[in-house]
């Protein structure tokens, strides 16, 4: 717990680690940036402070994604890690390091803190049955199952739960089931998985779950998941899986969600092993450090009862608190594809300053989980107003005349001492509400004080005094002190706008905006030409961004459509010797019956003619031929597959056919192929 207010913390801090498979949005980024002014304020006020986060990289999904895009994982995560990074950037996201989770350090503390849960008795195993994909051989998650709802019969929902009527359901209730990933009817099939037993923490979890530990709202709701009962979570999947493999269980892995916290661990263990920062310190169980994790409010089981209850059972100090934040909403609805309110951070930061959001975040932000609405109208305004308006105004006011008649330097005397004082003297205030994540009280406390230094400019007029003879010393006194106010708000200010308090601490010449720094009134001080330190939204900008997400949502459409289907989803295939190729007996056939499968719609039932032999293939390519379009036609078959066991009957082998994303194309041969020639 914060300490008193003067006494170096050390103080570690985090934020979620975004999916490795997709880019960076503006609902991110509120995370992000929320947690960014909350550690650069730290920094400021002297602590020692270190912000670490990664990517997370794990899972089916990412594996899934990087073979449609025809590159292993590895690739992927690589290029994704280096997308995410230059986001941060743009948008003043400074970590202190930023990681993966697929990583020597987190392979080393996963398979610790598993072996640490272990050993204490915190894991059972036990056979689970589940859906499991024949074609493509691996077991199904929930949401890579597709079926008719059983309650209102809607076709096409995911396989926990109906989007048209609600109802929640398992995938084995689901009506006609098929695999999203490869179209084939899903199989139940069981195998053993490892269980992490969280109800051994239940008296742990609620003593932890008091307030400080997690905001108001969030132990509420712990208490509502306390009553329904705890249960033991399933942290083990089946290979082919992209991630470590659990140590002494071969052929099984740890779920993304068992290692991606763990990832906060590793990430900070990979900067104490380059800066000679003592990592125990800061996470053995007697650790006087503290430790906070920012995220949103759809991962909180995560955080408040897996993750604390991990770190306990492995002996591990667990953490000071998670700040839970609400979801960004544009113009009062959820970000939208297709409306263009789906905002990617690299399509904003080609149409605007990166710190007009960081303020308008700020401006909206408080301590507690309420979703936040990005009103675009309300932004142009907020930011125009108060940055620009208000804040920068005072500079632009004064710099000229400090210039002309002080060559540039400040008075030797304050002529308000007081109100100088005062703007000093409301660091304090203004600090008690960044400690307490209360960025939008912080901000208006702000800009109060810029209206009143804007009062106190106009009040004295130094424009009109600096007409008169014999005014020059008293214009010069006032806009020295203007400097002066204009330099307290921008302390309290560059934990928001750190970009725009560079260009502040170059235009006054000043090491540093440190908190502290502000008590020294600046004096006979030598100030540099004043360049606008921030211009004004330009609302074209806004539209012209709107517009390019609505571009970025057709090309994603693009990407998505490409590989697709039965026939052409195909690992990515690595090189193959000849005697492989030789092992595929590729045949010439005629298609003598071609019929649709009832309740399949992607399949037709083909009937091929080997010269001699007849086979029954089902095949994915229902949505680009009508049966009787293909009766008689000549194609390509493997005719050595091992027969596949289908819902609706054997497929003796499969058909070959092309796609690129807009449709299916059945190879056929030239004239005078025969049926059952060998196609070499
Ligand atoms: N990979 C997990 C987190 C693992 S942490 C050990 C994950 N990734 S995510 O990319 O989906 O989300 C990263 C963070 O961004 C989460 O905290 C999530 O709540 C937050 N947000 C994602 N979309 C958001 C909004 N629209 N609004 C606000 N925050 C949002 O979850
Ligand atoms: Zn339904």
């Amino acid at each position: 717990m914060p300490t008193t207010a003067n006494a170096q913390r050390k103080i570690l801090v985090t934020s979620a680690l975004p999916y490795a498979n997709g880019s960076i949005h503006l609902g991110h980024l509120l995370e992000y940036i929320q947690t960014d002014i909350w550690v650069r304020f730290q920094k400021s006020r002297g602590h020692e402070c270190y912000y670490v986060c990664a990517d997370d990289a794990h899972g089916t999904a990412i594996m899934l994604r990087a073979e449609q895009e025809g590159i292993t994982s590895e690739q992927l995560i690589a290029r994704v890690s280096k997308e995410h990074q230059a986001d941060f950037a743009r948008f003043g996201v400074a970590f202190d390091n930023y990681h993966s989770t697929h990583s020597e350090e987190n392979r080393l503390h996963s398979e610790r803190i598993y072996t640490a849960l272990r050993d204490a008795g915190h894991i059972a195993t036990r056979d689970i049955e589940q859906m499991y994909d024949p074609v493509k051989g691996l077991f199904l998650a929930d949401r890579f199952i597709k079926g008719t709802c059983p309650k209102c019969r809607t076709p096409d929902q995911y396989g926990d739960n109906c989007e048209a009527c609600g109802t929640t359901y398992t995938p084995a209730e689901l009506i006609d089931p098929v695999s999203a990933i490869s179209g084939a009817t899903p199989e139940v099939r069981s195998s053993t998985h490892y269980f992490f037993k969280l109800p051994d923490f239940e008296e742990f979890l609620k003593g932890w779950v008091h307030p400080g530990h997690v905001q108001p709202q969030i132990a509420n709701k712990l208490q509502e998941w306390f009553e329904s009962g705890l249960n033991e979570w399933d942290i083990s999947r089946d290979a082919p899986y992209f991630g470590f493999e659990i140590p002494d269980a071969p052929g099984k892995y740890f779920y993304v969600w068992l290692d991606a916290p763990i990832g906060y661990l590793a990430s900070f263990q990979n900067l104490c092993d380059r800066e000679g920062i003592d990592f125990d310190s800061y996470w053995q169980r007697d650790s006087e450090a503290e430790v906070y994790h920012f995220i949103g409010k759809d991962i909180v089981y995560f955080h408040a009862l897996f993750w604390p209850a991990m770190l306990e059972g492995a002996g591990l100090r667990t953490p000071t608190a998670v700040n839970c934040h609400g979801f960004v909403t544009v113009n009062g609805a959820k970000m939208s594809k297709s409306r263009g309110t789906f905002i990617k951070a690299e399509t904003y930061a080609e149409y605007l300053n990166p710190e007009y959001l960081r303020y308008y975040f700020a401006a909206k932000l408080t301590s507690r989980v309420d979703d936040l609405d990005l009103n675009l109208e309300d932004f142009a305004y907020r930011v125009n107003s108060d940055l620009v308006g208000k804040v920068v105004n005072i500079a632009s006011r004064c710099a000229g005349f400090v210039k002309k008649l002080g060559d540039g330097r400040l008075s030797a005397q304050c002529a308000e001492p007081d109100l100088v004082e005062r703007f000093i003297a409301a660091g304090d205030t203004i600090a008690a509400d960044y400690e307490a994540r209360e960025f939008g009280r912080a901000m208006r406390k702000i800009m109060e004080l810029a209206d009143e230094a804007n009062a106190y400019i106009a009040d004295k007029e130094p424009w009109v005094l600096a007409k008169q003879s014999g005014g020059e010393q008293e214009v010069l006194d006032i806009c020295s002190v203007g400097i002066n106010l204009f330099r307290q708000l921008m302390v309290y200010l560059a934990p928001v706008v750190p970009k725009m308090a560079k260009d502040t601490r170059a235009f006054l010449n000043l090491e540093s905006l440190d908190w502290q720094s502000r008590e020294s009134v600046l004096r006979d001080h030598a100030i540099n030409k004043f360049k606008p330190l921030m211009t004004r939204i330009e609302r074209d900008k806004i539209d012209a961004m709107i517009e390019a997400s609505k571009e970025d949502l057709a090309e994603e459409k693009k990407l998505k459509e490409t590989p697709k289907g039965p026939l052409t989803d195909n690992p990515i295939a690595p090189e193959i010797g000849f005697e492989d190729f030789a092992k595929v007996d590729l045949r010439i056939v005629r298609i003598a019956k071609a019929e649709y499968v009832e309740g399949a719609d992607k399949l037709l039932k083909l009937t091929l003619d080997l010269g001699g032999e007849t086979r029954t293939v089902f095949s994915g390519i229902r949505s680009a031929y009508a049966p009787e379009a293909l009766e008689g036609h000549l194609t390509v078959m493997v005719a050595n597959l091992a027969p596949r066991k289908m819902r609706f009957g054997i497929s003796e082998g499969m058909v070959l056919a092309a796609g690129d994303g807009d449709g299916i194309y059945l190879l056929e041969p030239h004239a005078g192929a025969e049926p059952g020639n060998r196609v070499t």
